[in-house]
């Protein structure tokens, strides 16, 4: 692309001002802002203007899951069957940490971040260590697939390379990057990063499939012989990964997908629910509940919508890639984006100053055709990292990790 097909296309799409600087680059540098502007997805831009109507649901009711009890009473049989799988080779892990951690501020990709307090403990050491576990039980090693961003990609490898994959079979581990989207200002307008680099984020954790697509390691998958994905996020430290029970659960339940959840711990806590809305499984984001499915009980007095969803799902390939050509909406996230000012001088705002555009895993739950909620304890695996302190922090999640004997 030259630049005046660049610059016809940009004000074909309201976006002329990022040839600001064009004069002042220099020719390497304007190819690259060129090469930027061709593969850049304009059209999510509308998404901007035209936000879709995601709080259209359909009749929404209560979902049939797997509580506590149960499990703990069918442990053996469910383990038995994932344990199976596992040592088939039929389950891979998928690792989302493609996003940019802004709100614990860290300019690192998130899985670098050390929570030991007396010595190194890194974010990603954690989740190795947790899935180590489950090679140990079944003796194999379980595939995982990382799912980075342009970003963070090779910060991400040369960390695993520099840490020998924290002694994990490094052959099963393999890495591929998401897509990426531009961000905007509060008018709709997309920020230069530099003056000659478009301001561009990670597209959001509902890409992962069609990423790894497009990445060409379904060659990889499919030799390994790979039928289901356990997807996972790169924060939650305490979580079970391609842990077996739940994996023979789902296979057991027939559905094509899983989802581990915490019991709410009352009626309006701050995590998405599933539910069945028209009939499939969904997530209900918990301002969406109305009062009266908020409060609303079972006979044991338990909620009736009382499945948060911890970002743990397990997804059917074969399910999978059926609905790899259907659409999930994208979200407009308000966000903090770094950006040129006026006089070119990089800024880094203190609130949130722009959008960026994401779609979500959880609308992939809607795709699929049965789901199985899975419940599991708080205090032994829900401890994401999300802020420095207070709620779902460093803070709280080095207190899960010492109750869990992990010496920090
Ligand atoms: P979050 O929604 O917590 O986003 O991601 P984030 O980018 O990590 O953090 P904030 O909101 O900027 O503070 C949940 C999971 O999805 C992954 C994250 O790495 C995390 O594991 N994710 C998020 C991606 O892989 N790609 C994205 O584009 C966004």
């Amino acid at each position: 692309m030259n630049y005046l097909q660049a610059k016809s296309l940009l004000e074909s799409v309201g976006q002329a001002h990022l040839l600001r600087y064009y004069d002042e680059l220099k020719e390497e540098e304007r190819q690259e802002l060129l090469r930027q502007i061709e593969e850049t997805d304009w059209s999510i831009i509308d998404n901007f203007y035209h936000p879709e109507d995601l709080s259209g649901k359909g009749e929404i009711v209560p979902i049939e899951g797997l509580s506590l009890e149960e499990i703990d009473r069918r442990k053996e049989e469910f383990t038995a069957v994932g344990q199976d799988m596992l040592r088939r080779g039929k389950v891979a892990a998928i690792l989302l940490a493609g996003g940019q951690g802004t709100r614990l501020g860290s300019d690192h990709p998130k899985g670098m971040y050390d929570i030991g307090l007396t010595r190194k403990l890194y974010i990603f050491e954690c989740l190795i260590h947790n899935l180590q576990d489950v090679v140990k039980e079944c003796g194999v090693s379980v595939p995982l697939y990382v799912m980075t961003s342009k970003k963070n990609h090779a910060e991400t490898v040369a960390f695993f390379e520099e840490h020998d994959y924290f002694g994990y079979d490094r052959s099963a581990v393999r890495f591929f990057t998401q897509d990426m989207a531009p961000a905007v200002d509060l008018n709709g307008k997309v920020f230069l990063e530099e003056k000659g680099k478009i301001s561009l984020s990670p597209n959001g954790n509902g890409g992962w499939f069609s990423s790894l697509l497009r990445s060409g390691l379904m060659e990889d998958v499919r030799r390994r012989g790979v039928e289901w994905f356990n997807v996972f996020a790169v924060d939650n430290v305490c979580q079970r990964i391609a842990d077996p029970a739940f994996v023979g659960a789902t296979v057991l339940s027939g559905c094509d997908c899983g989802a581990k959840a915490v019991s709410k711990a009352e009626p309006h806590e701050r995590v998405g629910a599933l539910c069945l809305e028209n009939g499939h499984p969904s997530i209900i984001e918990y301002y969406e509940l109305t009062e009266e499915m908020a409060q609303a009980r079972n006979a044991d007095g338990t909620l009736k919508y009382r499945y948060g969803v911890i970002l743990n799902y397990l997804f059917a390939l074969s399910r999978l890639e059926e609905i790899a050509s259907e659409k999930i909406p994208v979200h407009v996230v308000h966000k903090k984006v770094p950006y040129l000012d006026e006089n070119g001088v990089l800024c880094k705002p203190e609130t949130e100053n722009g959008c960026k555009f994401e779609t979500l895993v959880l609308d992939m739950i809607k795709l699929m055709q049965r789901c199985l909620p899975y419940e599991v304890r708080r205090e032994y695996e829900f401890a994401p990292v999300k802020n420095k302190t207070g709620v779902d922090s460093v803070e709280s999640a080095r207190e899960l990790l010492k109750r869990n004997g992990v010496e920090l």
